[in-house]
């Protein structure tokens, strides 16, 4: 029997060099030390051997146990120490690794002109101001001096929603709007979505504006001039040279229409400019005795000036955007370079 124990402890000194994984221990050690192990088998079998030899190999089988029971703690230590490493090592992440990059969206570039208006009227000392884009009638046109049946309605293709209501075709309501509801000094600028019955490829049937009213004592055409020039130099380039054309607004008198030297051949002449060397960006003029009044303001002590900007056409001028439908089709593609 002591064979028996040499022999058994030499072996499993080898399966315990030989293991592997925690599932290979743990059947090693029910093996040995296990209910029906091969240990406990040994203390079994001490019942069957001779009183005389019975202490002494009791001694021999209970320090053969002792020894497994250190072997198995220790070799558990390791097994576990191990499997802890293997487990770091398949969960370990490369932190230099590049990220999936998120997708960010980019600023639309109506929304970018607008941005840019507003700082630029708001530097000149403007606040905003915004209206219905369902307006009356007489918001969108008797108060702005065009009254019904007059022939500068033809001007814009209405969307009548019926005989009193209409989409606004314009930012200019905003004008008696404001004046109704505060007193001179004005300075107020209307940005928004307008409606007119015109489809081609520089006119939507949506689109937008940027109104921009001043009303004080004293102002002349100069007053007009500064802020036409000063804002097509911030728009497009502070050497921009600039030039008022005489134009026909009902609701100013006199009305001018800005043009810029084209930026393109520097007013040599282009396809851009149709040859002319001048490209129209806005318009505008003294406010009409007649509009003041309808905002209940005395023309005889206050004048105006106004100014109308499609903010569509601007950024199709900047960015070089051929067809307005480009900007409301949503194209990744052209969104994507504005980032
Ligand atoms: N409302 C005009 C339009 O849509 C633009 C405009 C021109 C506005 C002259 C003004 C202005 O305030 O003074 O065509």
């Amino acid at each position: 029997m002591e064979e028996n124990i040499k022999l058994m402890q030499n072996q499993l000194s080898l399966q315990l060099q030989q293991i592997s994984n925690s599932k290979e221990f743990f059947e090693l050690q029910a093996k040995y030390l296990g209910k029906s192990g091969e240990i406990t088998g040994l203390m079994k079998e001490l019942g069957k051997v001779s009183k005389e030899e019975r202490p002494a190999l009791g001694k021999l089988i209970n320090s053969f146990k002792v020894w497994a029971e250190n072997e198995f703690s220790y070799e558990l230590k390791k097994i576990g120490k191990k499997e802890l490493e293997e487990k770091y090592k398949s969960e370990k992440i490369d932190i230099s690794m590049p990220s999936k990059s998120q997708k960010v969206g980019s600023l639309h570039p109506i929304t970018l002109i607008k941005k840019e208006m507003i700082e630029i009227f708001e530097g000149l000392g403007f606040s905003m101001f915004e209206g219905p884009e369902i307006e009356s009638d007489y918001y969108n046109f008797t108060a702005l001096n065009v009254p019904k049946d007059h022939p500068a309605r033809d001007m814009q293709d209405t969307f009548f929603i019926n005989a009193e209501m209409l989409l606004r075709t314009q930012t200019s309501p905003g004008q008696i709007r404001v004046m109704e509801q505060r007193k001179p000094p004005i300075k107020v600028m209307v940005p928004g979505k307008v409606f007119r019955s015109d489809d081609d490829a520089t006119h939507s049937p949506m689109f937008h504006q940027m109104e921009g009213l001043v009303v004080d004592k004293g102002l002349t055409v100069c007053d007009l001039y500064g802020v036409l020039d000063n804002l097509a130099k911030a728009l497009f380039d502070k050497n921009t040279k600039t030039r008022l054309r005489p134009s026909f607004f009902p609701f100013t008198e006199p009305s001018v229409e800005v043009d810029v030297q084209c930026f393109n051949c520097s007013g040599a002449g282009c396809k851009l400019c149709k040859n002319t060397g001048w490209i129209e960006v806005l318009g505008g003029g003294m406010v009409h005795p007649n509009v003041l009044k309808n905002g209940g303001i005395d023309p005889e002590i206050y004048t105006g000036l106004a100014l109308g900007v499609g903010m569509d056409r601007i950024a199709m001028l900047k960015y070089g955007i051929p067809n307005i439908k480009l900007l409301f089709e949503n194209d990744i593609r052209l969104l994507k370079q504005f980032k």
